[in-house]
């Protein structure tokens, strides 16, 4: 199987072509003067099966996405990988008048089979026309996780909505997890605290999909320095990190970072190629 790596995705790609021990073919990407984007694969493919890698982190990288699947015509058969994609976190109207602007981005991808790592809301799976997979990365940062040696670590969801994230980040490896549970007290004052296991000591670990402008991560980080944990450190699977985010995580106390490649940064010591490769050779 031939893999191509978009202008998003290259380090990934790699990591995944080396996994498998599969071709990578060369693209090359420029604009026009006009601000248009240009590709063109560079090796040979036709009659065979290819997959592509391509984060789509900006509105650019949807749009070479869709360059590279046209270019792919004469493929026998066409994966496409969205390590990380964009506009996930639309996936409804939440006021009238809104697109659901997932389905859009979803409704465009024309292939045989569409794999996706973490996506925002697995419901988002149905708006493609090809069969489309959602991996799992957070084994792979459970496993980092294990080997850092916390001091008694604990993996925290920040909300109801990561606790699957943080059960299997440390499913089988021993380690305990817990999430962040509101509680109101009375008209004004409301409790926000792990529902089952007190942090006081221990270091803690908050994972979350994706961190975004950091507000959830910075809020959760404070919290649970105010609570007595040990060391706090920030895990996810996405490091968008828009704008400060990265400043604010660390202002509001962090210890470390701690992501997954399926956007290249500096934090990303975890590569999401492991998952994706045994997810394709399927
Ligand atoms: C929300 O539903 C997501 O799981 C993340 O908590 C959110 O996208 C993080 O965004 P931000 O970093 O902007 O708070």
């Amino acid at each position: 199987m031939n893999i191509i790596g978009g202008p998003a995705s290259q380090l990934l790609a790699g990591r995944v072509a080396e996994a498998m021990k599969s071709p990578l073919l060369l693209s090359e990407f420029k604009r026009f003067p006009d601000g248009e984007q240009y590709i063109r694969i560079l090796d040979d493919f036709a009659g065979e099966e290819v997959t592509i890698i391509q984060s789509t982190v900006n509105d650019s990288d949807f749009i070479s996405l869709l360059q590279l699947i046209d270019a792919c015509n004469e493929a026998s058969k066409i994966n496409v990988v969205i390590p990380y994609m964009g506009y996930a976190r639309q996936d409804k109207q939440f006021k009238k008048g809104e697109p659901i602007s997932a389905r859009a981005m979803a409704g465009a991808i024309k292939a045989d089979n569409v794999f996706t790592v973490n996506i925002h809301n697995e419901s988002i799976l149905d708006y493609f026309d090809a069969k489309a997979t959602n991996l799992d990365a957070t084994p792979m940062l459970g496993r980092y996780i294990k080997n850092m040696k916390f001091k008694e670590p604990l993996i925290i969801a920040p909300d109801d909505g990561a606790i699957p994230l943080a059960r299997n980040a440390s499913k089988d490896l021993g380690i305990d997890y817990d999430f962040l549970e509101k509680t109101r007290l009375s008209g004004e004052t409301v409790s926000i605290q792990p529902k089952n296991i007190e942090v006081k000591g221990r270091d803690v670990i908050i994972i979350d999909d994706i961190i975004s402008t950091g507000g959830t991560m910075a809020e959760t980080i404070s919290l649970l320095r105010q609570q007595g944990a040990h060391e706090v450190f920030a895990a996810c699977v996405h490091p968008v990190f828009s704008n400060n985010a990265i400043s604010k995580l660390f202002r509001a106390g962090v210890k470390g970072i701690i992501a997954t490649d399926t956007i290249d940064r500096g934090m990303s010591v975890v590569s999401a190629a492991p998952v994706i490769a045994e997810g394709i050779g399927k």
